[in-house]
């Protein structure tokens, strides 16, 4: 393995790069970039990893989630607000329902370049090239929308920066104190689920109360008031992220100062490529996804690349097969870890592998499939034995229709109603909420199995 460098993955073949046709704009841009503050700091990221290695091992879960895309037509403070307020119910919904702690990293303040099934888009017989991601080019179907402007890469730090400064606010602001459980629900969440929400948070409020009368506070106050909130995307648009990489001097290691975590995608994890290539070298946790086409060979190897000293919470590979494909697929790249002595920790993305066209013409998700896939992950690590760490999805805490399915049924009919998505489709808060009790449920089965199992054996 010849030695990482920060520009080393330019001499590596990058997929999914748009190629600009200013190349001494691009270059302003970087420098540009180059200078302005890391988004976060180094001893974060080392404190998500070790928060990731308790995921490893089943001590906490992962909740991984957010848009598909960040857009920047929908930047707004009450986007945000409503989105972070869907994680803290289902976090809050896992750690009381399944009574494990709950590592929260959104899908957020970075989310911006998007992998694609192919380079151009045809529509009614015109051909152009495809939207990218805000920071690369612009959704509109014109020739001119499409070509990649670098100085988008601007926009996109300072959205990045402002999200994260609301975040940072929401988490030790008082926005995330327990006692405000009832506030985080959505005035439009209704339905079965919302009512055991609502139950949920009354038990909890009713908790406190008791702690409060019996005179238990300051220790666990500070647990209770905030929260740890990190953020994550995929790191695919190499020049942005090499920009934003600074040396850490009290390690004298570099981190990509663009977000917390970093994942390779689907398209893009070829073991000598460049996304590996430049990941390999970050002190950030790195995630992977790993789907159908994924090799035990190129895990193996990738594994070695990514995590040689296999340091706990260094890498997340988070499986995204598609319901019914997981007995599989999973089973096998489980099977080369566990032959490696690899440390991993095991997520389920139950999005990206049940994207279908609905008969309305609409990209959706039925609902059944996503949770079918969370099912299946379950069912091989109780299996195998081995753990189910946590889980990665698409949401949005706006009210919007755009995976078919849920308790609130929407339909392939429903589907023009509000369906506000610039890429993949996402769950409403409801569909979240959902997703997040049947998770709760599953890890407290497994959990039982386990002791049962543990019991009968001694
Ligand atoms: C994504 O997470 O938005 C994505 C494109 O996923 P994948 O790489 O798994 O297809
Ligand atoms: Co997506």
């Amino acid at each position: 393995m010849s030695q990482w460098e920060l520009a080393s993955w330019r001499e590596k073949t990058a997929l999914q790069q748009p190629v600009y046709p200013n190349a001494e704009h691009l270059s302003r841009v970087e420098e540009t970039l180059g200078k302005m503050p890391p988004l976060v700091f180094a001893g974060e990221a080392r404190q998500l990893k070790k928060a990731l290695a308790q995921v490893a091992n089943g001590q906490s879960f992962l909740l991984q989630g957010g848009d598909c895309a960040e857009s920047f037509a929908e930047f707004h403070a009450n986007n945000i607000r409503d989105t972070f307020k869907v994680m803290l119910q289902m976090a809050m919904v896992l750690t009381y329902g399944a009574k494990v702690p709950v590592v929260k990293v959104g899908r957020m303040a970075g989310q911006f370049a998007k992998p694609r099934s192919a380079p151009t888009e045809t529509l009614d017989g015109v051909e152009l090239p495809s939207y990218r991601g805000d920071i690369i080019n612009d959704l509109g179907f014109t020739e001119a929308s499409r070509i990649p402007d670098p100085k988008r890469m601007l926009q996109a730090y300072t959205q990045a920066a402002a999200t994260l400064n609301l975040l940072r606010a929401f988490s030790t602001g008082g926005y995330a104190d327990v006692n405000q459980v009832h506030a985080w629900t959505l005035g439009f969440t209704e339905g079965e689920k919302a009512q055991s929400y609502r139950d949920m948070a009354n038990r909890i409020t009713d908790t406190l109360d008791f702690m409060k009368a019996a005179g238990v506070n300051n220790d666990a106050s500070h647990a209770l008031q905030t929260v740890e909130f990190y953020t994550s995307h995929e790191g695919l648009l190499l020049e942005y992220e090499e920009a934003l990489t600074r040396l850490d001097s009290t390690s004298g290691k570099w981190l990509a100062g663009s977000g917390h975590m970093l994942w390779i995608g689907d398209r893009t994890r070829q073991p000598d490529g460049a996304h590996v290539e430049f990941c390999r070298g970050v002190l950030n946790p790195i995630g992977m996804k790993c789907g159908p086409t994924t090799s035990a060979e190129d895990l193996k190897v990738l594994m070695q690349r990514l995590n040689p000293e296999n340091e706990e919470g260094r890498l997340t590979l988070i499986a995204r097969f598609g319901a019914g494909k997981v007995a599989e697929h999973l089973p096998r790249l489980v099977k080369a870890v566990e032959e490696e002595g690899a440390k991993v920790t095991w997520v389920c993305d139950p999005m990206h592998g049940n994207t279908i066209k609905s008969s309305t013409g609409y990209k959706t998700r039925p609902f059944e499939s996503v949770l079918r896939e969370v099912q299946d992950f379950f069912a091989v690590h109780s299996a195998e034995g081995t753990i189910p760490g946590g889980v990665h999805f698409e949401m949005t805490g706006q009210d919007v229709t755009e995976c078919t399915g849920g308790v609130r049924a929407v339909t392939d009919e429903n589907l023009s109603d509000r369906y506000h998505t610039a890429c993949d489709p996402r769950l409403n808060a409801s569909q979240s909420l959902e997703l997040a009790f049947l998770v709760a449920e599953e890890l407290s089965d497994l959990r039982n199995k386990r002791r049962s199992r543990s019991a009968e054996a001694s």
